[in-house]
């Protein structure tokens, strides 16, 4: 790979910043002054600028707490989005594996490996959503085997079977887990409309094999670790 796209990859600046650095003499290979842009980069090479380490990392993985009125989306001219929480040198290069509403919490990917996000997101793949919601009144059982066995959303759209864990259901509001394994629009929400009861609440809990940190407050974050990544990918 060029010393300039190396450096711009790693965030050190733009292209033409980092050509800027090169020239003057502020980049090191191996300890050795390069001004030379096009310089091709080794595996291995210690590539330094003004004596920092600058190490290249090829793809970067965290799980966001993502809070109610963030966008999920990669740049909003108005707005705050998803990846606009994350500090990273990769940043222009991140993206949400799939999106949650606006006022939707809970867990979110951020990634720069579309490949991942490819499968992640692959109707095929049945990857299973759990979500917490939280509704506006008592969940019957018809409404519960309704939602368990697959709704008619729209002329022609049905969802797949689903799963669902009452935790608490009462006059004034009910508490479920629902696993579903597709993502339509809206999808839980349209679930739960369709059989005459209303979202007041979501939270996304888990995405396959990854589960929201519990540690983790509303809008923190953290790289997933190694074992993380791994089970991911299995999915
Ligand atoms: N289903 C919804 O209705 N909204 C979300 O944000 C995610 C799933």
């Amino acid at each position: 790979m060029r010393l300039d796209k190396y450096l711009a990859d790693m965030g050190v600046g733009t292209r033409s910043e980092v050509k800027r650095l090169i020239r003057k003499g502020f980049v090191t290979i191996e300890g050795t002054i390069c001004k030379k842009a096009e310089e091709q980069i080794k595996d291995g090479d210690l590539v330094e600028v003004e004596k920092s380490p600058i190490v290249y990392v090829e793809q970067e993985y965290y799980m966001l707490y993502k809070p109610a009125g963030v966008l999920s989306a990669t740049r909003d001219r108005n707005e705050r989005t998803v990846v606009d929480l994350i500090e990273s040198r990769r940043r222009k290069d991140l993206f949400p594996v799939g999106r949650l509403d606006r006022d939707t919490e809970g867990l979110l990917l951020i990634t720069n490996d579309g490949e991942l996000a490819h499968r992640l997101l692959s109707p095929k793949k049945h990857v299973g959503k759990v979500y917490f919601v939280i509704l506006n009144g008592k969940i019957t059982k018809e409404q519960i085997t309704c939602v368990e066995s697959g709704i008619e959303l729209e002329a022609g759209v049905v969802t797949l079977p689903a799963s669902l864990k009452v935790l608490e259901s009462r006059d004034e509001k009910s508490e479920v887990e629902i696993t579903i394994y597709e993502g339509k629009f809206h999808q839980v929400k349209r679930m739960f409309e369709a059989v005459g009861i209303k979202v007041i609440y979501l939270k996304r809990l888990s995405m396959g094999t990854l589960v929201l940190d519990p540690r983790l407050k509303r809008g923190e974050y953290r790289a997933l670790t190694e074992e993380e990544i791994e089970e991911i990918k299995r999915n």
